[in-house]
């Protein structure tokens, strides 16, 4: 379970500063997926790093399976991400001069995986979303859409507990788009937490739960 607990996140200083969350209170249950919605701007993405110990809060709490993941250490931070997160960001974050390969092995690195493993684990995720053909293309040769899933195969490739996802998918077209959550689909039937933002109906319609963004609070 993630226990989110009077959460606020404040960017910036004095006149400059945007109240990006404020107080939010909820939790996610395991095993089951929850989508994230709300307005552009109104704290999904913050939100969602919170969770996934990429930023800290400036107040409240997170706790993963009762352990506060808010205020750890930057390395502690960084071991929490690799054994508990897969991320799909909005932006991707590939390496664009780094192949298709070498971008998915990335997690796998960070987990010590030796080479003969890691290359039957990329080739294994790279089938699972349609792209194994292009294995050895650096990705900033991709379109948007390729671009997405192999983001998408570098969340999955380490098998992580809990997977999040940011508008995983918003570029692709309905069938691509499908194909997509068949897989996230599938790692909830594997047991795996996933949270998803969208702005898709559909997508959320296929979540066990929603939860609405609005203006940085958590709309009742
Ligand atoms: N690093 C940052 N520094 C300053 N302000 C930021 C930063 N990141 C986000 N914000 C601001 O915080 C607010 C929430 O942003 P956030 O990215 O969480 O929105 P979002 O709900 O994900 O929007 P979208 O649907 O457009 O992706 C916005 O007003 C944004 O401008
Ligand atoms: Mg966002």
């Amino acid at each position: 379970m993630i226990s989110i607990e009077h959460v606020c996140k404040t960017y910036g200083k004095k006149d400059a500063s945007v109240e990006a969350l404020k107080d939010i209170t909820l939790n996610i249950p395991d095993s089951g997926m929850t989508a994230i919605m709300g307005p552009s701007g109104s704290g999904k993405s913050t939100l969602l790093n919170m969770i996934g110990c990429l930023d800290s809060p400036s107040s409240g709490s997170i706790k993963i399976d009762g352990k506060d993941i808010s205020q750890v250490s930057v390395k502690e931070k960084a071991k929490l991400r690799n054994k508990f997160f897969g991320f799909v960001m909005q932006d991707f974050a590939l390496i664009p001069d780094y192949t298709v390969i070498q971008n998915i092995e990335v997690p796998l690195v960070y987990a010590g995986k030796k080479g003969k493993e890691r290359k039957v684990l990329v080739e294994n995720i790279l089938s699972k979303v349609g792209l194994l053909e292009k294995r050895n293309t650096e990705v900033q040769y991709l379109s948007g859409g390729q671009k997405q899933r192999i983001a998408i195969a570098r969340a999955l490739v380490n098998d992580p507990k809990i997977i999040l996802a940011d508008e995983p998918t918003g570029a692709l077209d309905l069938k691509t788009g499908q194909e997509v959550m068949k897989l996230f689909l599938k790692m909830k039937q594997m047991g795996k937490t996933v949270i998803i933002v969208t702005h898709s109906k559909e997508v959320a319609a296929q979540c066990d739960n929603v939860i609405n963004i609005i203006d940085g609070k958590v709309d009742k």
